[in-house]
């Protein structure tokens, strides 16, 4: 019962929050390009109007408003299944709660938001160390907490009736039902993303296990912070995605401090490395460690130093999230903060990245494990570099970024210039008005005949550039041009990353007249649209076109029409 009223109020919610795009989309389109960003996306009054760049919050404001909120929050496990007015009157002499929520993970849990830190630090000083295991409990106290109830008659596994946020993602199968009755491909594509980008629960979730692991660090660096990067942030982020963190020692004061000419001064001793590298990979098996003995709820730790950015792993199980913590990963979060500017200038940028990033998944282009596949950055980087190619452009290239850049924009790391301009209001656009379902068919039609083995792609430049090496695909990385984002990427699976987007391109097609009308009574609709490309491809067989002779493509579509024809489910029951 409980589950089912989640879920009821999460549709809703997601279904508010698809109006509000459509809208954002239609006004985006509606507006004369060239103007001011923010008469476009006026903000809510509460909001601090000081960071926001033309109508839009810079990622750097909204990171340090998230890290103060996840300061001031805990988690508790509530096992004890309380009920929720008992539990909140209970925190509640505590201090005021500003925001709280459930989730089921591998235990029922409770964020929960106080007003301020000291009602936290109450908190913590009324809780005990588990009685009985004195002896063998590592005494490190965290904001990870047990909910116990003495009182409580119910059996541990008694539900309480709190209303459970989703923390997962949508299974596929219910994803392709939902697509097949919208009434066009644009409303599939803006649902699509509805469905799978990340809640603000998730996102608070988020920002808090970074803060609990920031409790862990400031006992060595307590002027540091770790902030979540990649796909967390950056606009992109689908439910169920990984959590990239990097451990911020730029906070630490007194770097870059001009020695002084004359008269006394101190300076710290400090051990010296050998190298940068070496401090880095240092620190971080040292983190490792203490996560590892230290950190409740952090599980199957492993410290991967001689990775070309050194990383420790971890699964934090109060979350469910799987961790990657860096340090000093600046250029990374560079590429965040790049990918989060470029999906906050039109809101159709993050329609496409989702789109196919979700297609991509479905027919294993990408993949959650390390190899030859095409990693979702390279993804987002070409979905980026064809909205450059547009006519007119869609975005703009990242030198036209640089060149608008301010004076305390520049930013040069470890020799690569990393400048743009982070005020939004200074990014003129220029007037296309492509539909969405416009340019998911373009994009098709242009990775499908795209000249992979002669010339490479930068968003730096917005052009095709011939290519430097002989790798199969080649993506510059946009601020240490030198190499290659998609280096790991084998022969085989460029050709079936083609051969899909040629299928793709060809499925829309028809798409356009197989359009079926839908009875408003019947539930089982045919896939159509989008929801097709996210059906199993006959392509997904093909491993590579020297090994094995592919059918004519008339056969093959043949053969896809067949399928979609047929009403049995898709095999495909897993999430993405
Ligand atoms: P998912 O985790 O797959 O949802 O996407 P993600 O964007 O978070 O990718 P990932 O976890 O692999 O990497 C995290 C971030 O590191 C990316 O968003 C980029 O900012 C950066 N990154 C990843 N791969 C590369 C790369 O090859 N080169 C550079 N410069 N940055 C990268
Ligand atoms: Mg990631």
């Amino acid at each position: 019962m409980a589950s089912s009223i989640a879920v009821c109020r999460l549709h809703m919610t997601r279904r508010v929050r698809l109006v509000k795009s459509l809208q954002k989309v239609e006004t985006f389109l509606q507006r004369s390009i060239g103007t001011d960003v923010v008469a476009a996306q006026p903000e809510a009054p509460t909001r601090d109007e000081s960071d926001e760049k033309g109508g839009c919050k810079s990622l750097h404001a909204l990171q340090v408003e998230r890290q103060e909120q996840a300061a001031r929050s805990v988690l508790i496990n509530c096992q004890s299944r309380t009920r929720e007015k008992t539990l909140l009157k209970y925190l509640s002499s505590h201090g005021d709660i500003k925001n709280y929520f459930f989730y089921e993970s591998d235990d029922l849990y409770a964020v929960v938001e106080f007003a301020k830190r000291e009602n936290v630090a109450s908190l913590l000083e009324g809780a005990i160390i588990p009685s009985g295991s004195h002896e063998s409990a590592v005494p490190f106290k965290s904001r990870l907490l047990t909910l116990r109830n003495l009182h409580t008659a119910k059996s541990p596994n008694q539900q309480s009736g709190q209303q459970c946020q989703v923390q997962t993602a949508f299974p596929i199968t219910e994803l392709i039902k939902n697509l097949s009755r919208e009434d066009s491909i644009d409303q599939q594509i803006t649902s699509l993303t509805e469905t799978y980008q990340l809640t603000e629960e998730n996102t608070r979730l988020r920002f808090l296990v970074c803060s609990l692991l920031n409790d862990i660090t400031a006992a060595y660096f307590p002027e540091c912070t770790i902030k979540p990067f990649g796909s967390s942030v950056n606009g992109f982020g689908k439910l169920g995605c990984d959590l990239d963190m990097f451990l911020d020692l730029d906070g630490i004061s007194g770097w870059n401090v001009k020695t002084p000419k004359s008269g006394l001064f101190l300076e710290y001793q400090m051990k010296q490395a050998s190298s940068a590298r070496a401090v880095t990979q240092n620190i971080l098996y040292v983190i490792g460690e203490c996560v590892d003995q230290f950190g409740p709820g952090c599980t199957r730790v492993l410290k991967i130093l001689n990775a070309r950015i050194p990383l420790v792993r971890f699964s934090h199980k109060p979350s469910g999230f799987q961790c990657d913590l860096t340090a000093n990963n600046r250029v990374a979060m560079k590429s965040t903060e790049l990918l989060y500017l470029y999906g906050e200038l039109d809101p159709r940028v993050r329609g496409l990245v989702f789109t196919v990033r979700c297609w991509a998944r479905t027919q294993g282009i990408t993949s959650g494990m390390p190899g030859a596949w095409i990693t979702n950055f390279s993804l987002t980087v070409m979905v980026l570099f064809f909205l450059q190619k547009r006519s007119p452009p869609i975005i703009p290239t990242l030198d036209h970024l640089r060149d608008l850049a301010g004076p305390a924009d520049k930013c040069v790391i470890e020799g690569n210039d990393c400048t743009f301009v982070s005020d939004f209001s200074k990014i003129q656009l220029q007037s296309n008005t492509e539909t969405l379902e416009q340019l998911l068919r373009e994009f098709f039609e242009f990775y499908g005949t795209f000249q992979f083995s002669k010339m490479s792609l930068s968003i730096r430049k917005g052009q095709e550039m011939n290519k430097p090496e002989m790798g199969p695909l080649h993506i510059e990385n946009p601020f240490e041009t030198s190499l290659n984002v998609s280096k790991n990427v084998n022969t085989s699976q460029l050709d079936r990353f083609v051969a899909l987007c040629q299928e793709s391109s060809w499925l829309l097609q028809q798409s356009e007249t197989n359009k079926p009308k839908v009875n408003e009574d019947s539930y089982n609709v045919l896939p159509w649209g989008l929801a097709t490309l996210l059906l199993p491809s006959q392509v997904a067989t093909i491993n590579t076109r020297k090994k094995k002779r592919r059918e004519p493509a008339s056969a093959r579509i043949k053969s896809l029409l067949e399928s979609l024809k047929n009403k049995n489910e898709p095999k495909m029951s897993e999430g993405l």
